[in-house]
């Protein structure tokens, strides 16, 4: 089959480096890519937010199969073009993927699938907002309602915080995503991830993880879009998977369908675990960025089977191949991300890192140029490792970043601390 991929991350290099490995692919093509990807897989330019123009590249390049990576082009309908077209495509439509483009839907959702989540209110203007923190006191968590990035969460351990993150949301900080404000209690726990596919009716696990927000060692510094991520996740035991599929997953897929807008693709949602319950933090409707660099390294070529027979609504009788494994990423990134960073600095020692089943180094921001390899984004290589236990995925992952001439670069020295 021909298959393109839209994104441009480590997310979508590792979904292009499993895909690969899959016979049933004949031809990749990942749009626009990097420098990483474009090792292993064409490169397009191509608008990818846009509807009309991705379809026209799937008719001329006789596309197959099209995976969705970031959540833009799902927000922006090209789900939706492309099944309209009769493309088979992977990935939820405009209307499912409200389920991270708003966050007052997910709590709609939750409230009516009887989901557990944190108590919430939602607001559109400053005033209300102020004096319902002021009743409710600190610590509380403040959100814009719509996509800002990654960035629009702000947990605030005191007042004086919260009250700042209303004036900057609906000062304009996010622009239109910060219009409309929700407002929840703080939830105390450990916080993990876990990945599923639903085709609209059943669902399959494939996966937990846990990431790293902040930027430095010991979970200081600011938040980023992760700095480090980890697979499974020991803390989301069996028992709780089953117990978050019974009370949060199933029912949101069910009221999903209700509403006429079944949800088709991967869910991936963020789970606070206190006292053996977990508790929806939010939902996202992509592989998250690191987590995806871990999952496809324990899934490999079987990634590919996996996402067809979710666009193709096969799940009831799909299943995983679980090895008993273990997966690490670390983030390289640019000295001052997430804050401003020097561009064009030049990476060496890539050629020193084995690619193989075991160990990748997937690009996250990165351009070729006059054949060096130069970083271009903040968050820029992720350092990938599976073992036989964590402390080996570990050790192999770190013994690549060590071999990798970056100065301009940093790592965390302690990603997958909480598990090791
Ligand atoms: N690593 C967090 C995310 O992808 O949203």
């Amino acid at each position: 089959m021909n298959i393109l991929i839209l994104g441009s991350g480590g997310r979508e290099h590792s979904l292009a480096w499993a895909v690969l490995q899959n016979p049933k692919c004949d031809r990749l093509i990942v749009a626009p890519g990097n420098a990483g990807i474009a090792q292993i897989a064409d490169c397009a330019t191509l608008d990818v937010n846009n509807p009309a123009a991705v379809c026209e590249f799937c008719s001329e390049e006789s596309i197959d199969f099209i995976i969705v990576g970031p959540e833009a082009p799902l927000a922006a309908g090209v789900v939706d073009r492309l099944t309209d077209a009769g493309f088979l495509t992977f990935g939820p439509t405009k209307a499912a993927a409200e389920l991270e483009a708003s966050k007052t839907f997910t709590k709609q959702i939750c409230d009516a699938a009887g989901a557990p989540t944190a108590a919430w209110a939602r607001f559109t203007q400053a005033d209300p907002a102020k004096a319902y923190i002021r009743r409710q006191g600190a610590p509380i968590v403040v959100k814009a309602d719509g996509l800002a990035a990654g960035k629009g969460v702000v947990v605030a351990m005191d007042e004086a915080t919260a009250l700042s993150a209303i004036d900057d949301m609906f000062g304009g900080q996010f622009g239109a995503a910060g219009a409309e404000v929700v407002i929840e209690d703080f939830m105390d726990g450990e916080e993990a991830s876990f990945f599923l596919l639903s085709d609209g009716t059943d669902v399959l696990s494939i996966g937990t993880a846990q990431d790293h927000k902040r930027a430095y060692d010991g979970d200081e510094g600011p938040n980023t879009g992760g700095m480090g991520a980890y697979s499974p996740a020991p803390v989301l035991t069996e028992v709780l998977q089953d117990k978050a599929l019974r009370e949060i997953i199933r029912p949101t897929i069910t009221e999903m369908a209700r509403r006429g807008t079944p949800y088709k693709g991967v869910l991936y949602a963020g789970l606070m675990i206190k006292d053996g319950q977990p508790r929806l933090v939010e939902y996202n409707v992509r592989f998250g960025d690191p987590e995806c660099q871990v999952l496809m390294m324990r899934l490999g070529g079987q990634a590919l089977d996996l996402m067809l027979a979710c666009a193709e609504g096969r799940l009831a009788k799909a299943q995983v191949n679980w090895a008993e494994d273990h997966a690490m990423t670390v983030v390289m990134a640019a000295k001052g991300y997430p804050g401003t960073y020097e561009k064009g600095s030049r990476i060496k020692g890539l050629e020193t890192c084995s690619e193989t089943s075991s160990e990748m180094v997937f690009h996250a921001g990165t351009t070729a140029k006059d054949g060096a390899i130069t970083a271009t984004g903040g968050r820029v290589l992720n350092v990938t490792a599976r073992g036989e236990t964590l402390q080996q995925a570990r050790d192999r992952a770190y013994a690549m970043v060590d071999r990798i001439d970056w100065p301009a670069g940093f790592c965390r020295r302690d990603i997958g601390w909480r598990a090791l």
